[in-house]
């Protein structure tokens, strides 16, 4: 049977707070490995005999996509479980459903509102648990992310990421943490209302400190120049629909559109989007499918970086 030594072997991925920058390395190469072995064309069967449970609260296309193909394709078996077939929560708790899931599954992914219930999964399964989005992070497109900025620039210290719009969003915080622990300059273009929140920011500052990266908000237009990425996310995340009006209203002037991309004074920045892109709000159409846009990179490693994940955890 085929086996692989996995390097972080029942450890949980909640959100990359307590990761160090050599750990996550190691995560960038499986992930570059798993990519260069699919484009290669091999076949691996490295999860044969495991199970993997996909809890999803929220809707989603491109992680259940990449769980449920990543974990298959190496003969494994995910179970898809939408919050309208099980109980939890509801009629059964938390701890109660990460019992039962701990002694059947060798792995639980967890997309929902609450950060708590996915730490409340992991404590009390004992099996590891993943976040595949929570209201406040989202751990494994953050990955994704450094492999398409890798792959981009090669060399990621001292590269400058400037987040367009809902700068206290579920994926601006996990970028910024990832980016602060790898050497990346991070900065928030946002209204002041929707800078990340200040405790992220302190923890994020003396992650940062130690890496030597830079991290910024503000809401003017030149804090875009000398950007190697603009990325941008939904200004009105899954939950928040009740807001859609007062965001569109606040966040107009902060949409990735051309001439933001000609602010940076750069020629070779790239566009980035954890994807449902709403075009015409966060971004245009026409920076959306032109040279500079990596939205499609993105997506592809999100399979890759999922599949990693597992192997490094399972
Ligand atoms: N980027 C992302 O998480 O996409 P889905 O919501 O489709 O999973
Ligand atoms: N911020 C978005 C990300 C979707 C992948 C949301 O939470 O809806």
């Amino acid at each position: 049977m085929e086996t692989f030594k996995a390097p972080f072997k029942g450890r949980s991925l909640l959100n990359w707070m307590d990761w160090t920058a050599s750990e996550i390395n190691t995560l960038l190469d499986i992930g570059f490995q798993v990519k260069a072995e699919a484009h290669r064309g091999e076949i691996h069967q490295r999860f044969l005999g495991k199970t993997v449970a996909l809890i999803f609260e929220k809707r989603s296309t491109r992680t259940r996509s990449a769980f449920e193909t990543a974990i298959g394709e190496e003969g494994g078996h995910p179970v898809f479980m939408s919050i309208e077939d099980i109980q939890l929560g509801g009629k059964e708790s938390i701890k109660d459903t990460a019992r039962v899931l701990g002694r059947m599954f060798s792995a639980i992914e967890f997309r929902g509102f609450k950060q708590k219930y996915v730490d409340e999964l992991a404590e009390y399964s004992k099996i590891p648990v993943i976040n595949g989005l929570t209201d406040d992070f989202h751990p494994t497109q953050a990955l994704a992310d450094l492999m398409t900025l890798k792959e981009n620039f090669g060399e990621l210290k001292g590269r400058k990421v400037v987040f367009c719009g809902d700068g206290r969003n579920n994926v601006a915080r996990s970028l910024m943490i990832i980016a602060a622990k790898m050497g990346i300059d991070f900065y928030v273009f946002s209204p002041e209302e929707l800078f990340p929140d200040k405790k992220i920011l302190e923890i994020c500052k003396v992650f940062a400190a130690e890496s030597g990266s830079k991290i910024e908000m503000g809401s003017k237009i030149d804090i875009v120049k000398n950007a190697d990425c603009l990325y941008t996310d939904v200004w009105v995340s899954m939950g928040e629909e009740t807001l859609k009006e007062e965001r569109t209203k606040i966040l107009a002037p902060f949409q990735v559109n051309q001439n933001l991309m000609n602010e940076t004074g750069k020629k070779d920045t790239i566009f980035m989007h954890c994807l449902p892109a709403v075009k015409g709000q966060e971004v245009t159409e026409d920076v959306f499918e032109s040279p500079a846009s990596r939205v499609w990179d993105e997506a592809e490693n999100r399979k890759h970086s999922i599949k990693a994940i597992m192997l490094a955890l399972i």
